[in-house]
């Protein structure tokens, strides 16, 4: 049974995987070509583009930078916009995709890094501490993660991109663990910049991820690589328009057919139903997993508001020991130990037990599923508490 859909979604849609199979049967590298082949590469890639600009809300489909995952994406807008001695505000619920650029940003361009922090119960960030550091002095930009990769829970950042642009910040949001299966849109978010992977609630191939720029801030990002783009070739300048400005070198064609396939099948079952879909079973999870006694919920008590992910700890099992035992005696396939977000665990105590034992639900977990592993995290409690 798998359940480590946070990490990366699968199954994955039978569309998706005959894209990437279809793809590797054909041939041709958009731009880079006058035949049938290259046109079809480059149809593909404007296809997939539009579908990404609908479904995200970017302005037009030449807003949407296609990368190699959400760590591309983020590392784009971090060390490309941020100079020498500029102030960033972060937070305690990043992933190091964030945190580890801007420790190597405080190091060599002496960023200074200010991070909020959250409320245990309600897995929130601090909406108060926020005001306090954006009336401290100026800053450059507020990163915020959509929603925490441990506890599982939504953050409300709309609000707190409002605040952030009253002070005139810009805003980077990590939407790795919402798009595709939870509403995810740049306007709605207040985002001048959206990143996400195209493998996890998109149900898109690893190795795929997107970048979507408000209209003009891409302006304010400095490239990180230069190269072919298969426009402009007389130019000996990296051309400055968007989206070749950050894509160059041939792309990942047969992740990109996946991945606008992935996007079709999300734009076809609508985000809203897949965020209602996820909600009831990660529901069900949290309320199954609420009723044991002897566990320590990571995850908000509150429902329809985790997105698809329940953490907890079993006092005095290490956590990455009960995901073994859950695998080899239940079958169960999830995550345990820090997901790659160190802070989390530091502020909820956790990060010197082995971390957190996270499940995921995803598009194709059964209530069955999810009722089965309920029993196994039942007995694994009563075996070792
Ligand atoms: C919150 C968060 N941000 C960023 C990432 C990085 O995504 P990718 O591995 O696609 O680069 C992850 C991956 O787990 C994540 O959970």
């Amino acid at each position: 049974m798998y359940l480590d859909n946070a990490a990366t979604s699968f199954p994955r849609p039978e569309c998706v995987i005959r894209a990437v199979e279809g793809w590797l049967r054909s041939g041709g590298a958009a731009g880079r070509g006058n035949h049938a082949g290259a046109e079809a590469a480059a149809a593909l890639l404007s296809g997939c583009r539009e579908g990404l600009a609908a479904l995200l809300g970017a302005s037009s489909p030449q807003q949407v930078v296609l990368t190699g995952g959400c760590t591309e994406s983020l590392n784009i807008v971090l060390l490309g916009l941020l100079r020498r001695g500029d102030r960033v505000i972060a937070s305690q619920l990043d992933h190091n995709s964030v945190l580890r650029p801007l420790a190597h940003l405080q190091r060599t361009r002496d960023v200074q890094l200010d991070l909020i922090g959250f409320d245990a119960v309600t897995g929130l960030l601090d909406e108060a501490q926020l005001q306090r550091l954006l009336s401290a002095g100026p800053a450059r930009l507020l990163v915020l993660t959509h929603a925490s990769n441990v506890t599982g829970r939504v953050q409300q950042v709309g609000r707190l991109a409002a605040m952030a642009a009253a002070y005139g910040v810009l805003v980077l949001v990590d939407a790795a663990q919402t798009a595709g299966h939870w509403p995810c849109r740049l306007t709605e978010l207040g985002a001048d910049f959206l990143a996400l992977p195209g493998h996890k609630g998109l149900c898109g191939p690893l190795g795929t991820g997107v970048l979507v720029f408000r209209d003009g801030a891409e302006a304010l990002v400095e490239p990180l690589k230069f190269g072919g783009t298969g426009t402009d070739s007389e130019l000996l300048v990296h051309p400055d328009s968007l989206p070749e400005k950050f894509e160059c070198g041939n792309l990942n064609m047969p992740g990109i057919a996946g991945l606008a396939a992935a996007v079709s099948w999300v734009l076809e079952q609508t985000p809203q139903r897949l965020q209602a879909d996820l909600v009831r079973k990660s529901d069900r999870l949290l309320a199954g997993l609420q009723s044991l006694a002897g566990l320590r919920l990571l995850t908000p008590a509150i429902p329809g508001v985790s997105c698809g992910i329940v953490s907890f700890v079993i006092p005095g099992l290490d956590s990455r020991e009960a995901a073994m035992v859950l695998e080899q005696s239940f079958g169960i396939q999830c995550r345990a130990g820090l997901h790659c977000a160190p802070l989390v665990h530091a502020a909820l105590g956790t990060e010197l037990t082995g971390g957190a034992v996270r499940l995921s639900v995803g598009e194709f977990t059964t209530e069955a599923e999810v009722d089965q592993a309920v029993r196994a995290v039942r007995d694994l409690v009563s075996e070792f508490v």
